[in-house]
């Protein structure tokens, strides 16, 4: 039976998970195919494309902007207008931080004026983060509450190049950057903290753009993408709601085939073998500029680990499953350095750490991460899923270590954002006749 996609769901399976899947493609690279497609000189074919809602909002939005996007054969072609204009209505980006973040970087170099806005979830997400590097270029941007909350309000216009020195490792604010520095004059550079993902780098080299790293320093010049290419990977945030339940669950083994495996993607397999799971990569490849391989992960004693440091951007969003998988590890796992769930499609620590507490797990907070005492049986719970994906798919897998109890999640609307087909893949791993 298809569960349903829209208001409350309660949750009754019974692991061991087993099988080989895929996942859809990866949401961030996705998100990049559209838009750096529509900034480009020429067509782009898009493989393997995440059918979400989350890229729906850069689609309508990138189509606003002048660009046509049309399906054929199986793949998602972008046919870039001549010039991108300036958007006739606001552009609502739904759920979708990156839609907006990215967004502003594009708007702010296409003269005229744009308004950038969301759901109930994005507009509490900051972009002050965007709105004073983007000025600093000369754009003209406002946002609500002192320029702290969406809507935004992008005046575009001529742009410099400028020397942007990050507070934290965040991909959205680099890609915003960087895709200014596109329409600027002169270099435009970006050094972070920490290594965040480098899909744009990826994807605009693949474009025919000279993108320099040297260390933490992300440079480009004024430059236009030519198109080309994009195949979409397997998203590893979203094959880690499996990967976490397998490895916390006795008898397990799932393999996920084709899945994206990009370095600065991969904390979470660290923190899977830190953790004592059976891990196999096979079918190692580099495909269109992301590596990807095939994954098996086997159920094992799980012993807690310390998460903290430069692996965090590696894996900020897996670290709610994380949380799950940590209440079923012998020991105190311990996450620092993770503030930034604080800001994402909801409080991620506040929301799974109150969840998880209720559900018996525990835990204690901090104010950028947690220590979690496990091994714990959970019990069922009722999941007030805030508008965020992320937290529902999270406990979802939290059941499957209540003995049977039910978790029931408000409601699972929000797992459409990057993930629709998350509870039937989930039967496909827990049902008994397909073993
Ligand atoms: C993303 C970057 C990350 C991540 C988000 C997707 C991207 O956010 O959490 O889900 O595609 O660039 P930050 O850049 O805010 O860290």
């Amino acid at each position: 039976m298809t569960a349903p996609t829209t208001g409350p769901l309660a949750c009754k399976r019974k692991g061991p998970l087993r099988g080989a899947i895929s996942v859809p493609g990866d949401k961030s690279i996705s998100h990049r195919a559209l838009l750096f497609g529509a900034l480009a000189t020429g067509e782009t074919r898009v493989a393997g494309l995440l059918d979400a809602e989350d890229v729906r909002s850069t689609r309508r939005a990138v189509e606003r902007l002048g660009a046509t996007v049309r399906v054929e054969g199986g793949e998602v072609v972008v046919v870039p207008a001549e010039r991108l204009r300036e958007p006739d209505d606001v552009i609502d980006c739904g759920n979708s931080g990156t839609s907006l973040r990215l967004l502003t970087g594009v708007l702010s170099g296409i003269p005229g004026l744009s308004v950038l806005t969301g759901d109930a979830s994005l507009r509490r997400r900051p972009v002050r983060r965007v709105v004073e590097p983007l000025r600093r270029m000369g754009a003209n941007l406002s946002a609500r509450d002192g320029d702290r909350l969406p809507p935004v309000v992008v005046r575009g216009g001529p742009l410099r190049g400028c020397r942007h020195v990050l507070e934290v490792a965040s991909a959205q604010v680099k890609s915003a950057c960087l895709l200014a520095g596109l329409f600027a004059e002169g270099e435009t550079s970006v050094s972070e903290p920490e290594r965040s993902r480098d899909h744009t780098e990826r994807m605009l080299r693949g474009m025919g753009v000279p993108v320099r790293t040297e260390g933490l320093t992300v440079s480009v010049g004024p430059a236009r993408p030519r198109g080309g290419r994009v195949d979409v990977p397997g998203d590893i945030s979203s094959a880690a709601f499996f990967l976490c339940g397998a490895a916390a669950t006795p008898g397990s083994e799932v393999t996920v085939r084709g899945l994206g495996v990009n370095p600065t993607r991969t904390g979470l397999l660290d923190v899977l073998a830190a953790m004592g799971a059976d891990l196999a990569l096979a079918n190692e490849r580099e495909v269109a500029g992301e590596p990807r391989a095939d994954l098996t992960v086997r159920a094992a004693e799980l012993r807690a680990t310390e998460i903290r440091g430069a692996i965090i951007p590696r894996l900020i969003d897996e670290l709610p499953v994380v949380m799950v998988m940590a209440t079923q590890a012998r020991g105190r796992t311990v996450i620092r350095d993770a503030k930034e769930l604080r800001v994402k499609e909801s409080d991620r620590l506040a929301a799974m750490g109150e969840t998880l507490v209720a559900a018996g797990a525990r835990i204690e907070l901090f104010e950028d991460g947690c220590a979690i005492d496990g091994p714990t049986p959970l019990r069922g719970v009722t999941v007030r899923t805030r508008l965020d994906h992320r937290i529902a798919m999270s406990m979802a897998i939290a059941q499957l270590f209540t003995g049977g109890d039910e978790v029931v999640l408000d409601d699972v609307a929000c797992v459409a954002t990057s993930f629709p087909s998350f509870f039937d893949l989930l039967d496909e791993l827990a049902s008994e006749d397909r073993r």
